[in-house]
């Protein structure tokens, strides 16, 4: 298999709102990344994924756009991006844009113009239906609650809406459309950026008459278009947000010889809490088996012909150490033992905002203090529909949004240094204890824990290209794997509960290359220890 860059990367995401404002308005901005470029060449990652910084009014914080060249206004301005750039390239960090291709913001001008009637130039940028017996012309619904189709008086059709009714889906068949988005990608290539992370990117061949949604029959063809007029020729790292992606479609994405994507996001892992057939809001316990079953398969499902990325939080999820691990007594211990779980695996890893602290999830007792969009609409749906306040609460604790998006916490002033004004959503109260000032200079620190995790990969070929083979794969409490290459085998060991279990690898008998505990306990693994030898 070619070697890329990006195979031995390490990838942080942004979330621009919430990680620095620089001007005091409560909102995180450009120049606030800026000021800490040196934090983040510090933990030694190799490239920013920075989620949407576009024109929108935000009702979706930015995955609404309505001007793909220019830039948010509480963000900053065109130079304070190619500041950015410029100052990002200077420490070799790379750009990845958040490239949101299925849908605009209905502010955007093609949408502006596309209402205004039929015949409109614009009109077919967008997908627009009949109503049927005066209805919506079908069952459809949108992700955030609702129906996915919106009636439009000024021509009394419906248009399509799989997000809010603020975001518009794009007609993809429409080549007009297809060649409008290559040219904003070409745009933002010359000014510099590694790549794109491409939003719901497996929704673009849809067939909304026919009820299918992701996986449409035109997805791929669309893509090797894409490939071919935008970053085919140029070394770039491309991922794309492919929630319904098996292994086999995985590869179509992410084989080399297709000319589609490096690789990208599955959430067939992050699904496992939830009931089977369900949404997201409704929970059930994690089982470590499957939780294994799900990301072994992963992880041996290419053989240079796909590439895994690997993460356990963004912008859309809860934070992984309240979600699967232990915020309160062993926070650090569990957030260590995640990090160890996910570095030493084949891929390219992802790390959110916060996560290198380990930061932890947020509970307003209050709905009006949540902001998100998803979280709002479901429990106004949920409460219409009967459901108790407690448990809708409950459901937003455990899987919200908003859980990812609350203030990078930076020291323990007010704000946790996010602002000196106030906020656009409130900070976590636990910043006083948790923030990257306190952990910058411990080297016992989750930060410390994840920079020498990231230098493991560059130091180790094992980590980027061994083999991977799993271990103990019917046991409920330990995860464990090798990796292989040449003669080179580490082992990679972790106890994935509160509780002392027995183990026979809980010996290190190797060289110990990281652990979260400074010894070993006989034939023991202690709560959350985890641990990476060569064997
Ligand atoms: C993706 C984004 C999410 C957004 C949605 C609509 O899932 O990650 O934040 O709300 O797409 O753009
Ligand atoms: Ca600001």
């Amino acid at each position: 298999m070619e070697k890329k860059w990006w195979h031995s990367s390490v990838v942080y995401q942004i979330y621009p709102r919430s990680f620095m404002d620089s001007n005091g308005d409560g909102i995180g901005d450009l120049n606030g990344i800026i000021s800490r470029l040196d934090y983040l060449k510090e933990l030694g990652i190799d490239a920013i994924w920075l989620s949407p910084v576009f024109k929108s009014p935000n009702d979706d914080n930015g995955y609404d756009i309505s001007d793909y060249k220019d830039i948010m206004d509480e963000f900053g301005t065109m130079k304070d991006m190619e500041n950015l750039l410029a100052e990002s390239n200077k420490r070799g960090i790379k750009i990845v844009m958040d490239l949101v291709p299925n849908h605009t913001s209905d502010e955007h001008m093609w949408f502006v113009e596309a209402r205004k009637s039929k015949d409109n130039t614009y009109r077919d940028y967008y997908i627009w239906r009949d109503p049927v017996d005066g209805h919506e012309p079908n069952e459809l619904g949108s992700n955030f609650s609702g129906s996915a189709w919106e009636y439009d008086e000024t021509t009394g059709q419906y248009y399509m809406h799989l997000f809010s009714k603020k975001q518009p889906d794009l007609n993809w068949e429409n080549e007009k459309v297809r060649e409008e988005i290559y040219d904003i990608m070409n745009f933002w290539i010359d000014k510099g950026i590694g790549g794109f992370r491409m939003d719901v990117i497996e929704l673009i061949g849809k067939k909304p008459d026919e009820m299918i949604i992701p996986n449409g029959p035109k997805l791929h063809d669309y893509l090797k278009e894409m490939n071919k007029k935008t970053f085919g020729d140029k070394d770039m790292l491309t991922v794309g947000e492919c929630w319904c992606a098996d292994p086999e479609i995985a590869k179509m994405y992410s084989n080399p010889d297709s000319h589609e994507l490096s690789m990208v996001f599955q959430f067939e892992h992050i699904g496992l809490d939830q009931i089977p057939g369900k949404d997201k809001w409704d929970l059930r316990p994690l089982e470590l088996t499957e939780l294994k079953k799900v990301l072994n398969k992963w992880q041996m499902a290419f053989d240079g012909d796909g590439w895994n990325s690997l993460f356990w939080n963004n912008h859309d999820l809860p934070r992984i150490v309240s979600r699967w691990g232990n915020d309160k007594e062993y926070r650090v211990e569990s957030a260590k033992m995640f990090a160890t779980l996910l570095h030493g695996m084949k891929g390219t890893p992802y790390i959110y905002q916060g996560e290198e602290l380990g930061m932890t999830n947020i509970r307003f007792d209050d709905i009006n203090d949540y902001k998100d969009i998803e979280t709002i609409n479901m429990y106004n749906d949920r409460k219409s529909k009967g459901y108790a306040v407690d448990d809708i609460m409950k459901s937003i604790y455990t899987k919200g949004r908003d859980n990812a998006r609350t203030p990078m916490q930076w020291d323990d002033s007010a704000n946790g240094g996010f602002t000196t004004g106030t906020p656009w959503i409130k900070v976590n109260p636990n910043y006083k204890e948790i923030n990257a000032q306190s952990q910058i200079n411990d080297p016992d620190s989750i930060f410390n824990y994840y920079k020498k995790l990231i230098s493991l990969r560059k130091e180790n070929e094992v980590i980027v290209y061994g083999d991977f083979i799993p271990l103990l794969e019917d046991d409920k409490n330990i995860y464990a794997y090798e990796r292989v290459l040449g003669d080179d085998r580490i082992r990679v060991v972790c106890n994935f509960t509160d509780k002392e279990v027995e183990c026979d690898y809980a010996d290190a008998n190797g060289v110990e290359l990281i652990s979260n505990y400074k010894d070993y306990k006989d034939g023991i693994l202690r709560p959350y220890e985890a641990f990476m030898v060569r064997l």
